[in-house]
């Protein structure tokens, strides 16, 4: 497969405006449900500190407020990508000092200097199924793994099929009515276009299922890890073979 499909520019950057990412806010940083996997990710976060080295940069992907900064050490330089400035006001009234930076970027345009490299590199949520192909996944994925430090650690976090139509059976999703639903048209194998309705609209996902994943991340060098499965999001892994070490360590 070949990087960034670039003349792509559908995007979902009109949902997450200010009266959203109030709502984005109150509807899932807040809601008791999600407060599982938010501890969950902040706990495996803690762990994950604890094995960088000083000095380490950490590059979150689709970062919207960058929630989860705030578990890095002060020594800990974050930077987050995001393409909504509704989401980076946000996430920037909350992170001032000179340890944060913060780009208005479309992650699948990302233009990294050839020299910068990353200690941690993470994608939370749903987020990399806003990507609107294959060629979008690999190309980011393979994009940013450029950038991997060596003993660095990359951390998504995807809903995957089967698990994903789960989510309509939650409490979250019966008492909000959100909803997922697949998307029949458009199939490539292995891979699920699926669109889901909240106060923001209708979000246009697309993901792959874990095995497709897997070896998409192999044909980069990386080898994948599943963590756990909080609420319907898994938690992925995944390192250079020779920092498998660093996943044992994350593994309680
Ligand atoms: C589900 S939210 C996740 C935000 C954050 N990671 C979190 O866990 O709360 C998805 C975010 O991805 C951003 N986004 C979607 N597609 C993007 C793209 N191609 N480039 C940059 N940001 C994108 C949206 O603006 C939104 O802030």
């Amino acid at each position: 497969m070949k990087a960034h499909d670039k003349n792509n520019k559908e995007s979902s950057v009109c949902i997450y405006d200010n009266g959203y990412v109030e709502k984005y806010l109150e509807d899932y940083y807040l809601h008791p449900f999600w407060s599982i996997k938010i501890k969950e990710n902040r706990n495996l976060l803690s762990r994950v500190m604890k094995n960088l080295p000083t000095s380490a940069i950490w590059l979150d992907l689709f970062c919207g407020a960058a929630q989860y900064f705030e578990v890095a050490g002060n020594d800990i330089f974050c930077i987050g990508i995001d393409y909504s400035l509704a989401q980076l006001k946000r996430a920037k009234s909350i992170y001032s000092s000179c340890s944060y930076d913060f780009f208005c970027c479309d992650v699948r345009n990302l233009a990294l200097s050839e020299n910068s490299r990353f200690n941690l590199i993470t994608s939370f949520w749903a987020a990399l199924s806003y990507l609107r192909s294959p060629m979008e996944w690999y190309g980011v994925l393979q994009a940013v793994s450029q950038h991997m430090a060596s003993n660095a650690l990359l951390y998504l976090e995807n809903p995957f099929p089967p698990a994903l139509m789960d989510f309509n059976e939650t409490t979250f999703s019966k008492s909000l009515t959100y909803r997922v639903l697949k998307v029949d048209k458009d199939e490539i194998e292995g891979w699920t276009r699926w669109i889901y309705t909240d106060s923001g609209g209708l979000h246009k996902m697309l993901t792959p299922d874990f095995v497709i994943l897997k070896s998409l991340l192999e044909d980069i060098g990386l080898i994948t890890y599943r963590i756990s499965t909080v609420q319907t999001i898994e938690q992925i892994v995944a390192v250079r073979p020779e920092d498998e070490y660093l996943v044992k360590q994350l593994i309680r």
